[in-house]
């Protein structure tokens, strides 16, 4: 297959249909935009250009594209006066700038289809080149062809010409054989046909599908390809066919990640984005949603019921009931279950983060424990460190934040409040119940609460007849 010259994606549209303050083409799918699906199957594929046509809020998506999407080249359709029309500005501005492709396929396909898979796109080119076509189609069955062009047969059975849904006879209408929206055209043949294009049917528009009947009428071959997957050809227009698309791309990417040596234990409650990678031997308990760029390595169990947003989880980790966004857990570290990972966390190797903890901005040495009840927030806690349970990382003083370090081997005790900015050194400890103020030397046990005093008989005299009293009576008479 030779590599397009271009792929040009129709994304001018207003999706009405959507209901929404978002372009159509910037609602997501498995975390990823829909223009940003076809984009990256596009690039996949080498095309030398991949040219996005803007048109309705084009600011938000030029936007996008230039930030996830750098290499795209944009053109301006200000009013959308049909698909060819599309094409035809394109071909103008790009010209305008120098641009052109006299030969080699050019792929014309739609900014709202993102299940168009590299495989069928690389066969739709293939099938081009071999048969010399002007024009190919990629079509597909459906058992209910409402609402899109009719691919029209002659009876020796080559493609004709493509009717609209609103232009189509009865007879036409009859036809299931539709067409996708998405094209691989000749460069040569595309630039001197879309000037000619009418805008004589139903809508008033310039038909790019037109340029079919027009390589006939020249004696130029044209091809049709069946989608080997007529899921590839799916469009969205609206948020039923968002959700249908989205499980569909689910499923395929759950699949993939099978076949890759994943274990996912209930693939129908696992949610993978787009852009996550996972290594072999990773096992996915039920109802896991991993998001954005999370990475999780051999080995790592993840799950039940974790959602990982942007993280990254090292080999063998554990991480069971954890919500995390933006971390680091590293390899053999265990996470959960209850925990709660926000931005900067980073979890040293074979560390731990238990249950009712929260870690923000903060690095866990290697083989540091933070088990229990805490909140740790802007600090460093230094390898085989130990943070007893229910203590209190207290980095806010209303105004700005302050640091906490806590060094290696150190033993912070249960419910100690280190109020920041604080150091507690090397190998030091905190008595259990301390508010620590001041720096604490290395190796030094620091205590900062009030001595305990006990009044003896108090209950008996204050609160006579209360269980609490006939129980001390009792424990008075045994001894
Ligand atoms: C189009 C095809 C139809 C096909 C269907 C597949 C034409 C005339 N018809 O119909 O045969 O079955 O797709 O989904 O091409 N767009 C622009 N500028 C415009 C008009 C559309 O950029 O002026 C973009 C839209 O944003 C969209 C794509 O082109 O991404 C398709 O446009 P749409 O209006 O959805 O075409 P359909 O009527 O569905
Ligand atoms: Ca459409």
């Amino acid at each position: 297959m030779t590599p397009p010259a271009a792929v040009i994606v129709l994304a001018a549209g207003e999706g009405t249909r959507m209901k929404s303050a978002t372009p159509k083409v910037l609602h997501q799918v498995c975390g990823r935009s829909l223009v940003g699906h076809v984009v990256t199957t596009a690039e996949s594929i080498d095309a030398g250009q991949v040219v996005v046509v803007l048109g309705h809020q084009r600011e938000r998506v030029a936007a996008h594209l230039a930030e996830s999407f750098p290499r795209v080249v944009t053109t301006v359709q200000a009013e959308q006066n049909g698909t060819g029309h599309a094409v035809r500005v394109t071909l103008d501005q790009l010209a305008d700038q120098g641009v052109t492709w006299d030969s080699g396929p050019v792929v014309v396909v739609s900014g709202d289809s993102p299940l168009l898979s590299e495989q069928t796109l690389e066969l739709l080119i293939a099938e081009h080149e071999s048969a010399q076509a002007a024009v190919t189609v990629l079509s597909a069955e459906l058992p209910d062809p409402t609402g899109y062009g009719r691919i029209v047969r002659d009876s020796a059975g080559l493609v004709q010409g493509i009717v609209e849904h609103k232009d189509a006879t009865a007879e036409q209408l009859a036809i299931r054989e539709v067409n996708s929206g998405m094209y691989v055209f000749d460069a040569g043949f595309l630039r001197a046909a879309i000037a000619g294009l009418s805008t004589d049917n139903s809508q008033g528009e310039e038909y790019l599908t037109d340029l079919v009947a027009v390589a006939r009428a020249d004696g130029r071959p044209v091809a049709a390809l069946a989608a080997p997957d007529p899921d590839d050809t799916l469009g969205i227009n609206n948020r039923a066919q968002l959700a249908h698309v989205e499980a569909i791309m689910r499923h395929r990417i759950n699949h993939h990640w099978m076949i890759t040596g994943v274990t996912m234990r209930d693939p129908a409650t696992t949610y993978i984005d787009a852009d996550v990678s996972l290594e072999p031997d990773c096992v996915l308990e039920p109802g896991v949603a991993l998001r954005g760029v999370t990475v999780v390595a051999a080995g790592a169990v993840v799950g039940p019921d974790s959602t990982l947003i942007d993280t990254t989880v090292g080999a063998e980790a554990r991480v069971n009931r954890v919500h995390s966004e933006s971390a680091v857990i590293g390899p053999g570290a265990t996470v959960g279950p209850f925990t709660y990972l926000r931005p900067a966390a980073d979890l040293g190797p074979d560390s731990k983060a238990g249950a009712f903890v929260e870690i923000k901005n903060a690095v866990v040495g290697q083989d540091a424990k933070v088990p229990h009840l805490t909140y740790v927030g802007d600090a460093e806690i230094g390898s085989g460190a130990n943070i007893g349970a229910s203590s209190v990382f207290v980095n806010y003083d209303g105004v700005s934040k302050s640091r906490t370090v806590v060094g290696r081997e150190a033993r912070v005790g249960s419910d100690t409040m280190l109020v920041a900015p604080v150091v507690v050194g090397p190998g030091a400890y905190t008595a259990a119940g301390s508010v620590i103020v001041e720096d604490v030397p290395a190796g030094a046990l620091a205590i900062a609460r009030g001595r305990q005093r006990n009044i003896e008989g108090w209950v008996a005299a204050n609160r006579a007849g209360t269980p609490a009293a006939e129980a001390a009576a009792d424990a008075e008479g045994q001894e």
